[in-house]
């Protein structure tokens, strides 16, 4: 059993550390913002909602999200645990979370707080690209693919996401720090939060990540 979130700022490698974590532990990975650009892709009226907000790095309101995320958690493959990656990003967020899971018997084990300097971060969101089909994340310098443009596990096409622009990424910083950040309070004093320094590279960030959740 194991109910944990990835936090951190947009660019942290959440996304990346997620992909290596629910392979080891065969969990579900329930990223907010994959399902949002899911919805977009396929021209729902959420998909059409969220855009408005993603696309200059404002966060979706909170009680859309709820919604979003906790009908997610209901699903029988969250039962044995879940990785939660980018939400809750607020603190409502988190307290719905609480309740939530409280009503169900449940609670969140670990709370892991992936952090890295924020020159880096805009350098990394620019230079990412992800696969169009299966989400798999690179980045044209630290970590590109095989093959250039080809995604390394499925063969698709990759590109950019429409919110890795400099002037979006600026403000999803900034949304970051004034709405996110007070989180990593709530969950220390929650006395659930491991600090995972994100600098250090793909594998010794999971091998950090390994020794926080216990092999
Ligand atoms: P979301 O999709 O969650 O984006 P984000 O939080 O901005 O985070 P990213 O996905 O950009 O970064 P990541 O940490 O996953 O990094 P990655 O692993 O890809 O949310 C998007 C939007 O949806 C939000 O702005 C908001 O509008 C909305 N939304 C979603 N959830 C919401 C919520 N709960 N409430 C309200 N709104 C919500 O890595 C980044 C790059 O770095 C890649 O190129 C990667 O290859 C590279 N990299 C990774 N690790 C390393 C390393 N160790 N060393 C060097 N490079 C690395
Ligand atoms: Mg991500
Ligand atoms: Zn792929």
């Amino acid at each position: 059993m194991l109910r944990t979130i990835l936090l951190g700022p947009p660019g942290a490698g959440k996304g990346t550390q997620a992909a290596k974590i629910v392979e080891k532990y065969h969990i579900p990975h329930i990223s907010t913002g994959d399902i949002f650009r899911e919805n977009i892709k396929n021209g729902t009226e959420l998909g059409k909602k969220a855009k408005e907000y993603m696309d200059k790095g404002e966060l979706v309101p909170d009680d859309l999200v709820i919604e979003i995320a906790t009908t997610r958690l209901l699903a029988d493959d969250c039962k044995n645990g879940f990785l939660l990656d980018g939400f809750p990003r607020t603190v409502y967020q988190a307290e719905k979370l609480d309740s939530f899971l409280e009503k169900h018997g449940a609670k969140i084990d670990k709370v892991l707080d992936i952090s890295v300097e924020k020159e880096e971060l805009m350098t990394r969101l620019t230079g990412r690209r992800v696969c169009k089909a299966c989400g798999a994340s690179y980045h044209v310098v630290n970590i590109p693919p095989k093959k250039e443009g080809i995604c390394d596990v499925c063969g698709g096409q990759l590109i950019q996401r429409d919110d890795d622009n400099a002037e979006t990424v600026a403000n999803r910083i900034e949304v970051y720090e004034a709405q996110t950040m007070p989180l990593i309070e709530y969950y220390e004093k929650a006395g659930n939060l491991v600090h995972i320094d994100g600098a250090t590279g793909l594998e010794n960030v999971f091998a950090d990540i390994v020794k926080a959740l216990g092999e």
